[in-house]
Parts: structure tokens; sequence; C-alpha cells
């Protein structure tokens, strides 16, 4: 059967670094406020005129250096984001053209914080179904343009940056240790759409509008939600949860990290958290972690990788992957 391996990894991360301390003077917050009910510590944010498509192509530099394959060679182009530059065309397109490639095809994919675990899953399925062969996924966002600079509830949770996977297709056993994505499972309920929104839009207001969060109810339906997935890929697998090397989540929140991995009776050392450093970035947390465990040489060729994530929507989803 044909499985999808990763090829390379890569990240981006624009270099205006934003401390608890300096958000402290812009609202009424403080480093010890934020650092216990989240755990963050900073964040990176774009500087004036640096957009998604910038940090997305740095992601997509990086990974397709580290794969050792030219950007040609690429069949499609994912850009999961929930902050393109402009309304139209994808930012997709922009780095496709940015990459200097004349063909494949190139979309994004808004599924807020899930972003990188749907594209992931579109992408496998798109490389076992034969539509393409070589795919780059990146995670892009400069959540920062979409914040209300004035609420302290919703400002002080995220930050901006990229990471990019190049995936590619092999012929593969088919069974659990075969290198590669082994499965992914989506989920979205909805109803839940009022919980973390933006209030604004192309064809409700004609702008962004800015993020809105209820983040108690948020938190409360993330670690249920994300131990389901988690639970759900292991399942699909036959793997019990226990056997799994790593767990990579989505970087929202340091007690949501932690709540799950009690859920779930998984050890804190198995967790690679960043939130204290990048914060929430939407879909470019999962890849920016994972490039982090990668390079610093946690995650292993052969070990078994859990990605997962939960966002607006609500969206949620997890990735099984043999490195
Ligand atoms: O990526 C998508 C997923 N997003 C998430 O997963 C976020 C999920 N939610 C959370 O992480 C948490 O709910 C928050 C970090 C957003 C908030 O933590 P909390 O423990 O639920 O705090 P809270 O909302 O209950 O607020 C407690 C108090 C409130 O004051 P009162 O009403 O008790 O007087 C808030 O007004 O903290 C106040 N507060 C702040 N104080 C200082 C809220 N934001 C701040 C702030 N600095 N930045």
């Amino acid at each position: 059967m044909i499985r999808t391996r990763v090829l390379g990894i890569g990240a981006h991360l624009p270099a205006n670094i934003v401390t608890n301390d300096d958000l402290a003077k812009k609202v009424e917050t403080s480093d010890e406020w934020i650092r216990t009910r989240t755990g963050i510590r900073e964040r990176r944010i774009v500087a004036e005129g640096e957009k998604t498509s910038d940090l997305a192509l740095g992601a997509a530099r990086a990974a397709l250096h580290d794969a050792g394959i030219d950007a040609g060679e690429l069949d499609l182009v994912i850009c999961c984001t929930t902050t393109p530059d402009e309304t139209f065309p994808s930012t997709a397109t922009m780095v496709q053209s940015r990459l200097g490639m004349t063909r494949g095809a190139a979309f994004d994919l808004q599924a807020v914080c899930s972003g990188f675990i749907y594209g992931l899953s579109v992408a496998d399925n798109m490389i076992r179904g034969g539509q393409a062969h070589t795919v780059l996924v990146i995670g892009a966002e400069s959540m920062s343009r979409l914040l209300d600079w004035n609420d302290r509830t919703t400002c002080v949770l995220f930050g901006d940056g990229a990471g990019a996977l190049v995936l590619q297709g092999y012929d593969a056993k088919g069974d659990n240790s075969d290198q590669g994505i082994l499965n992914t499972r989506l989920f979205s309920d909805g109803r839940l759409h009022d919980m973390l929104y933006t209030d604004g839009g192309p064809s409700s207001t004609r702008t962004t509008g800015f993020l809105r969060m209820q983040g108690k109810e948020v938190f409360r339906h993330a670690v249920t939600n994300i131990a389901e997935a988690i639970q759900a890929s292991a399942d699909a697998a036959g793997i019990p949860v226990a056997d799994i090397d790593w767990f990579v989540p989505h970087q929202a929140n340091q007690r949501i990290l932690d709540g799950t991995a009690k859920k779930l009776g998984i050890p804190a050392e198995k967790v690679v958290s960043t939130v204290a450093v990048h914060g929430n970035t939407s879909a470019a947390s999962v890849p920016l972690a994972l490039e982090v465990a990668v390079r610093d040489g946690r995650v292993k060729k052969g070990d078994l990788v859990l990605l997962e994530a939960m966002g607006g929507g609500f969206t949620w989803g997890a990735a099984l992957i043999r490195w």
C-alpha cells in the first residue's frame, strides 16, 4: 500500500519577541497571571509589513532544504492559515510563486488551530489516492493581526509563526511498523461556533473582525475533545496510547496539555511543550513544536508521534506518525 512519509521539516519565526512584561505595559495584566494561567512567557509578533506568506515561505524553504529536494518536485502546496495575506487569492499560491514553482497546485485550508492536522489529513489522502506524490503542508499564522489589543482576555494568548512538512508517498508494507502517517482522525461540531470566532468577515461585515473567545468554555471542551482524538487515532492503529513515544499537541495553554495528559495517563516527559516561548500560534503551533522536538533530538527515526489540535468551529483531530 502507499503511505505518506515525512521527508523534511522546517520552521520560521518573526524576529520580534514580545514578553508578558511588554504586554503588561499595554493592558491590565501581569507576567504572573499569564504564566500561571497559561504557561506562556513570551511570543513572536510580526513586524510592520511582515506577512503570513513571509513566515510560510521561510518555513517552506527550511523544510525543502531539510528534505533535500527542489520546489520544482512538489505537486501540491497546502497552506493552513486563518490569517491569509489577502482574502484571495490564497497564501499558498503566493508561496508557490515565491518558491519559483511553475507547476502543481496550491490552496489554503482553514480549520483555525486544527488547520495543520486537517492539512496533513488532506495531503495524506491525496498522496494515497494517487493525485499527488510530493506535498508541502505549511501551518502559518499572523494571529497578532486578528487580535483586539485592548482585550486582555485574548491578546496575551496568541503569537505568530510558521512550520512546514514535506511529505512524499512510498510503497509500504501496510502494517504499524511502516514509516510515515499511520492514520489521521478529524472532527468538528459547528454548533459551538460562538465559543471562538471573529466578529467579522468578508460576507458579514466586509472586515476581518477581531478574535473573540469564551475561554473557560473552550478550555472545558478542549481537554475532552483532544483526549477523544488521541484515543480515536490510537484505536484506529490498534496501538495502546501508552505505546506512543511523543505527543505533540496544539500549544494553546499548558494547563490544557497537562489536563489531557492526566486524563489519558500520559507521562509529562512525553509531551512536547513550546507554549512558553511560542504562545498559541493557531495552525502553526503543531509543526513549530514538532520542529523543536526533531531538532533537539527527542523525536528519532522509528518513534511513534501523535500530533493533535483543537480550535474554532469547533474543529479537532489527531495524526499518528511513525517518524
Ligand atoms: O487555540 C484554541 C483553543 N484556545 C484555548 O484553548 C484557550 C482556552 N482557554 C484558556 O486557556 C483559559 O480559559 C484562559 C487562559 C483564556 C483564561 O483562564 P481562566 O483560568 O479560565 O481565567 P478566567 O477567564 O476565568 O478569568 C479569571 C479572571 C477574571 O477576572 P474575575 O472575573 O475573576 O475578576 C478575568 O477578568 O482573570 C481575569 N483575566 C485576566 N487578568 C489578568 C482575564 N484575562 C486576564 C489577563 N490578565 N490577561
